[in-house]
C-alpha cells in the first residue's frame, strides 16, 4: 500500500530530538509494516488547530500531494497524537485513511506479536484505542445535539451498542489474557527453580538488541533492519566466561512517545526485565539522537519501577562503534574506559561494542559477569524455629549453598542480592545474619 508520512513539529517544542530524525524513524516504522512510503515531510506547526491539528493551507497542500501521486496513496501517517475529531476531519479532507502514531505502533505490534500473550495484548490495546475514539466522538455528538433538545437519536444508539460490543470483547479478552499469564507464571516459576541469573537486553528500537543476542548466543533469532523484530521476549541459555550459565532475554524495542496505555498493555512482555539480575541497555551510539533515545529507554524503565540507582546493575552497551569515524570511536572508547576505571560508584558499566562484527562483545560478557558477582553476596542466616516459612521463602528466591540445623535454629547459607536480603528481613524480622563466629559454629 502507498502511504505519505508526515511528522508534525511543534515550533519551540522539542529540543533534544531532531524532527528529521523523528520523521526518518516514522518512515522506518511504516516500512516495518510493508508500506511503500512515496513522500515524507516534516510539517512545522505554529499553533495546533483543534479541528485538524494542521493549518488549513497545509491540509490542502497535502491533499494536492495525494492527488498528484499515481496511484493515489490510500494512507497518510501522521507521526503524532491526533484527537478523534482531528482524525475524522483529516480522513474526510484527504479522502484517505489516517493513522496517528498510536495506531501505527498498534499495527506494528499486531503484526509482530509472536506469542498468544503478545497477540492478546495487542488486540486488547487496539480495542481500548477504538473504544476511546467511540466514546469521545459520542460525547462530541451529544454536545452538538444538546442545543437541539433531544436525546437518543439512532446514530447515538448505534454508537452505544458498538461500545457495548467492544466492552464485551474487552472483558472476554482480559479473561483469556489472565489464563495465558497464569501459564506463563508457572513456566517462569519452573525456570526459577534452576538458579540461573537472568540478563535482559533492553534498548531503543533498532539499537541492535537482536544482533547482540545472536552474537552472544550464536543462535539464529530473526534480526533484520525492521523495527520491532522482537515483540515478545526471546530467551536463551548462555555460558558466561567463567562457565556460569545464565539466561539471556531479548525484549521488545522501546520507542519514544509510546502511549502510556501501550506501556501498560506491554508491561507483561517486559516482565522478564523486572526479574532480571542484570540489565544490558543496548544503545546505537552512531545515531544522532542517541542521547534522547537513552532518556526514552530510561523513562520507560522507570515507569516499570526500575530506577537507575536501583542496586540492580544496568550496563550500557555502546553499540555500532564500527560505524563511527576513527575520531568519534576513540572518544567513545575513552568514555567507556573512563567509566570502567574511574571513581564512579558503578565501575565497568559502559562497554563500547559492535554487535555486528563481534568486537568487544567478550568485554561485555566480562562486565556482565562482574556485575552479577557484585550484585550477589553469600551470607549465613540464622532462622529461629519455626523456620519453615522463612526457609521456603529463601529457597524460592536465593541460591542455597548450605543448611545446618543448630539446636532449634536453622543456619542457612545463601547467595542473594542486597535487595532480596532486604525483602527477606522485612518479611522475617526474627531472622538475623550469622556473626563471624557462627561460621566456626557451623563447621564444628
Ligand atoms: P528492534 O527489534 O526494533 O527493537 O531492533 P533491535 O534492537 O533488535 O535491532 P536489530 O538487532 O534488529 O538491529 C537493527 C539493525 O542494526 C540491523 O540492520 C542490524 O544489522 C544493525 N546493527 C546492529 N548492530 C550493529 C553494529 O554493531 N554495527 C552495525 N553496523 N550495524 C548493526
Amino acid at each position: 500500500m502507498y502511504a505519505i508520512v508526515i511528522h508534525p513539529a511543534l515550533r519551540g517544542g522539542e529540543s533534544l530530538r531532531l524532527p528529521e530524525a523523528r520523521l526518518e524513524e516514522a518512515v522506518g516504522l511504516a516500512a516495518a509494516i510493508d508500506l511503500t512510503v512515496v513522500e515524507a515531510d516534516v510539517v512545522q506547526i505554529g499553533q495546533p488547530r483543534p479541528a485538524t491539528l494542521l493549518g488549513a493551507g497545509k491540509v490542502e497542500e497535502i491533499g494536492r500531494k495525494l492527488d498528484s501521486v499515481e496511484p493515489r496513496p490510500g494512507l497518510v501517517i501522521v507521526d503524532g497524537a491526533l484527537s478523534p475529531v482531528q482524525h475524522r476531519n483529516l480522513e474526510k479532507a484527504w479522502n484517505a485513511k489516517v493513522l496517528d502514531r498510536t495506531a501505527l505502533i498498534l499495527e506494528i505490534f499486531g503484526e509482530r506479536a509472536q506469542t498468544a500473550e503478545g497477540s492478546l495484548q495487542v488486540e486488547l490495546a487496539h480495542l481500548d484505542y477504538q473504544r476511546s475514539r467511540l466514546v469521545r466522538s459520542w460525547t462530541h455528538l451529544e454536545r452538538q445535539r444538546g442545543g437541539a433538545g433531544f436525546l437518543g437519536g439512532p446514530g447515538e444508539r448505534q454508537i452505544e451498542s458498538d461500545r457495548r460490543a467492544l466492552d464485551d470483547k474487552i472483558v472476554r479478552l482480559k479473561k483469556k489474557l489472565e489464563d495465558v499469564k497464569r501459564t506463563r507464571t508457572l513456566q517462569r516459576a519452573k525456570r526459577k527453580k534452576a538458579p540461573h541469573p537472568v540478563i535482559a537486553l533492553v534498548g531503543y528500537t533498532n539499537a541492535g538488541k537482536s544482533t547482540l543476542f545472536n552474537q552472544m548466543t550464536k543462535s539464529k533469532v530473526m534480526a533484520e533492519d525492521l523495527l520491532f523484530a522482537t515483540l515478545d521476549p526471546t530467551m536463551r541459555a548462555i555460558d558466561l566466561p567463567s562457565g556460569v550459565r545464565a539466561i539471556l532475554s531479548d525484549t521488545v524495542g522501546f520507542i519514544s512517545d509510546l502511549p502510556t496505555e501501550l506501556v501498560a498493555a506491554f508491561r507483561a512482555t517486559l516482565e522478564e526485565v523486572l526479574e532480571a539480575d542484570v540489565i544490558v541497555h543496548v544503545r546505537d551510539i552512531s545515531h544522532p539522537d542517541t542521547d534522547a533515545q537513552r532518556n526514552d529507554v530510561i523513562t520507560v524503565l522507570r515507569a516499570l519501577g526500575i530506577e537507575e540507582d536501583d542496586e540492580r546493575p544496568i550496563i550500557e552497551a555502546l553499540n555500532k562503534i564500527d560505524l563511527l569515524s576513527a575520531e568519534d570511536r576513540s572518544d567513545i572508547e575513552a568514555i567507556a574506559r573512563a567509566r570502567r576505571s574511574g571513581p564512579d560508584e558503578h565501575p565497568s558499566r559502559r562497554v563500547a561494542i559492535s554487535a555486528h562484527t563481534g568486537e568487544n562483545v567478550g568485554d561485555l560478557m566480562d562486565a556482565i559477569e562482574d556485575a552479577l558477582t557484585a550484585a550477589h553476596e553469600t551470607h549465613a542466616f540464622i532462622l529461629p524455629a519455626p523456620f519453615g516459612a522463612a526457609r521456603a521463602w529463601l529457597h524460592s528466591r536465593a541460591e542455597i549453598i548450605d543448611e545446618q540445623q543448630a539446636e532449634l535454629d536453622l543456619l542457612l547459607t545463601a547467595r542473594l542480592s542486597l535487595k532480596t536480603q532486604g525483602q527477606f528481613f522485612k518479611n522475617f524480622p526474627a531472622a538475623r545474619l550469622a556473626p563471624e563466629e557462627r561460621a566456626a559454629y557451623k563447621s564444628a
